[in-house]
């Protein structure tokens, strides 16, 4: 597709020689220059720590343009879905390449409610994991399980969406069953009379004493949040979701590695980090000056959670819907968390800050989420685990394109070796 859009040659000049590289540009106006003959032609290979300037595919799901702070998923705007749609519209959108029409969104939902519950050998497994296991590590492992508990149909297509739909609706399930386990409840099961968010807030919630309610606000709020997540073009962890998916592994593996790298405190796993530095300053005196001089001391590895961007230059759009989103929860549900003010103190001081202003880091997603999801009732630990509800429709239609793709190939980048050359080997006895 892309090679249709070819604006020209880039001129490499190596010096003893001069090679052409192909310009391509996106239908957003993003150019890139395709160096795929460059090893093979000259000998040289590309560096590029981080992957900073390197694309690895042509996508058509997300947008993304950090400097003017658009994000929209198969062009439609970020604020507008999450305004006006559910999850699962979204969800639908993202891997079917359309929004779903009623009919579709009512067989859609159905779908995923009879797909909710888990074998139920599958509960042994929570039963028996430690008391204090984080549940990013059971559900990656319950996700690659799957792989066992429901191998592949014959129908590739059928088994495509049905695969997925039960990862979207299973995932669910076991976050709920590992927060009952961390608090030793027993487990609630999905409902059918129920809609996606409804089922994840009562099968966490609900309990066999306790009349439970769900309450509509929450429900909104859950939709909201889990649609800022649900993609974001080439992160880390759809990036190695796609990678683990280049080998051949099945879905189910390919997203239980996206789920092992969304947990890094960098990537989803901020969002716990940053309730964790909130309730540090708040149990400190409240001063938030001292954290941003942390942050900016070189001689301190710490940085400001919530912060900063790979790709956004300005403030996050995510940010700011989730940031309304928070306000709005913590109104509704009449709720003062002191970690709000401090939150909102901590971004106002950073944003007058030199070092913040010239490095243009902002707020990210992670900032604001972390406190309406405690305002909801969730501890902070599920914190990126509902990241990861969010992102897998993103993790499966990547997966999905990547297979429909025939330029991709197993991914396999190179180095630069800078270790021994070759040397002798001196045998034991005589070392
Ligand atoms: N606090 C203090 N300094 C920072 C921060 C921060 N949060 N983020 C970046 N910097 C500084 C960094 O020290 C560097 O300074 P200098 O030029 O003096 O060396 C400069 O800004 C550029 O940073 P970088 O590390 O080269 O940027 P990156 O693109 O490699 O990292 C990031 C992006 C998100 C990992 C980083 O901003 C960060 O660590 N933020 C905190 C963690 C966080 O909130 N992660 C969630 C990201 S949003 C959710 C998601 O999509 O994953």
């Amino acid at each position: 597709m892309l090679e249709t859009s070819k604006t020209g040659d880039a001129q490499l000049d190596l010096g003893d020689r001069k090679i052409a590289l192909p310009m391509y540009v996106g239908t957003e106006g993003e150019r890139a220059i395709d160096i795929r003959k460059l090893r093979a032609e000259t000998g040289f290979i590309t560096y590029d720590p981080g992957y900073v300037n390197s694309g690895a595919c042509e996508s058509s799901i997300t947008f993304l343009d950090g400097e003017k702070g658009i994000l929209r998923y198969r062009g439609y705007e970020i604020q507008d879905l999450a305004e006006h749609c559910e999850f699962i519209e979204v969800a639908y959108l993202l891997i079917h390449g359309k929004l779903p029409t009623k009919t579709e969104r009512q067989r859609y939902a159905k779908l995923l409610n009879v797909n909710s519950m888990l074998h139920e050998d599958m509960q042994a497994f929570f039963r028996n994991y430690p008391e204090r296991s984080h549940p990013m590590a059971v559900a990656s492992a319950m996700a690659v399980s799957l792989s066992s508990f429901y191998p592949e149909l014959e129908d590739a297509e059928e088994e495509k969406s049905i695969a997925a739909t039960r990862l979207i609706s299973k995932l669910r399930t076991m976050a709920a069953f590992c927060y009952k386990k961390s608090v030793g409840e027993p487990f609630i099961y999905p409902s059918s009379k129920m809609t996606y968010c409804e089922n994840l807030l009562n099968m966490m919630f609900a309990s066999p004493v306790a009349d439970y309610k769900v309450d509509p606000v929450l429900v909104k709020a859950m939709n909201q949040l889990l649609i800022l997540h649900a993609d974001h073009e080439q992160n880390a962890s759809t990036s190695v979701v796609r990678m683990v998916g280049s080998t051949g592994a099945n879905l189910y593996a390919s997203v239980a590695a996206g789920i092992c790298a969304l947990w890094g405190p960098l990537h989803g796993g901020a969002n716990q980090e940053v309730m964790q530095m909130l309730e540090t300053i708040h149990r400190s005196g409240g001063d938030v000056d001292k954290m941003i001089a942390r942050a900016k001391d070189p001689n301190d590895d710490f940085r400001l959670f919530g912060f900063g961007h790979r790709v956004y230059k300005t403030y996050d759009p995510r940010a700011k819907v989730a940031k309304q989103v928070c306000t709005e929860v913590l109104k509704k549900l009449g709720v003062n968390d002191p970690l709000l003010d401090i939150a909102m103190k901590l971004e106002e001081h950073a944003l007058q800050d030199e070092y913040f202003v010239k490095r243009k880091l902002y707020p990210n997603v992670d900032f604001y989420t972390g406190i309406t999801y405690r305002a909801m009732g969730f501890p902070t630990d599920m914190f990126t685990v509902l990241f990861a509800i969010g992102r897998l429709p993103g993790w499966i239609s990547q997966w999905y394109e990547l297979h429909n793709d025939p330029t991709q190939k197993i991914n396999r980048p190179r180095q630069v070796y800078v270790g021994p050359t070759a040397r002798a080997l001196t045998p034991i006895e005589q070392r």
